[in-house]
């Protein structure tokens, strides 16, 4: 097993995390990787996606409070689940008070880490989809990951908030993994019409010489949103998409890191 953990970041919401995740993982999951996804936002749009949201089963939130607690984890058989050829870590409501936990816990920005170090062998790529914030969460998925993946709409990669990320992925870097690489900006939502997105791209690519930018772009389709509204993933929505050729291309490069 190739053990990746790669962290799915962006503090904006609605840049497609969530569908990136879930894309990206059913992609290199056919490519035949053992992958899981960890859904490790208090909003749960992962689960929810995937069908798989109830409130009475164990989800990411009781590991983080059973390592908070130094208590024995749970066995992989019993919080796993199996969809689409891909296991779940599902999400929950009580990450958002497991946050406030991690305030005062030990080494509180390893938590996640440690939780995944059970877990790690079992599997060649685990994507963590975070939340939209750049809180302890979020530095938790970081200190976990070996390399990070950001999606964003071209129309905001020059504003105030990439540099924010920037900064905190460095910063996490510099402080908690020295290991932590960005495998590159994946440009979302692309609508190829619009001539903004082509000069915006340009601009950050000048700016950011030393950042990869993913050769694949994710166009703007409905069948995307629907996808995931429907529960069902793009690649088996709409097999021959362009947005399913992208993530396909991108699970391509993925995999040539
Ligand atoms: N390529 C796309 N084309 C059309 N809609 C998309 C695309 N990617 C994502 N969406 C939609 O945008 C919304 C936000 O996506 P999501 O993945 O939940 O973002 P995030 O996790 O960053 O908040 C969802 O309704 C999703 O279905
Ligand atoms: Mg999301």
């Amino acid at each position: 097993m190739k053990e990746k953990v790669i962290a799915i970041v962006n503090q904006k919401g609605g840049v497609a995390k969530t569908t990136t995740t879930l894309n990206l993982g059913a992609e290199l999951a056919k490519a035949g990787e053992k992958v899981l996804l960890v859904d490790f936002d208090p909003q749960s749009s992962l689960t929810i996606a995937l069908g798989q949201f109830d409130e009475n089963i164990s989800s990411i939130a009781d590991l983080m409070q059973l390592e908070i607690e130094d208590k024995e984890l749970l066995d992989k058989e019993d919080i796993m689940i199996d969809i689409y050829g891909m296991d779940l870590l599902p999400g929950s409501i009580v990450l958002a008070s497991t946050e406030l936990f991690l305030i005062n816990a030990t080494c509180r920005e390893q938590i996640l880490k440690t939780v995944l170090a059970k877990y790690k062998k079992y599997y060649d790529y685990i994507l963590v989809d975070c939340g939209p914030s750049l809180g302890m969460l979020t530095i938790n998925a970081l200190t976990a990951a070996d390399s990070v993946i950001i999606p964003v709409e071209a129309e905001y990669l020059s504003a105030k908030g990439m540099e924010l990320l920037l900064r905190s992925v460095a910063m996490t870097k510099r402080k908690l993994n020295p290991g932590l690489k960005i495998d590159g900006i994946l440009i979302t939502r692309v609508d190829k019409r619009n001539n903004l997105s082509r000069k915006i791209i340009q601009m950050v690519r000048d700016a950011y010489e030393s950042l990869n930018i993913f050769e694949s772009q994710i166009p703007e389709r409905i069948a995307v949103g629907k996808s995931l509204s429907k529960h069902e993933l793009v690649a088996g929505f709409e097999k021959n998409s362009d947005a399913a050729i992208a993530y396909k291309k991108l699970a391509q490069e993925v995999l040539a890191k």
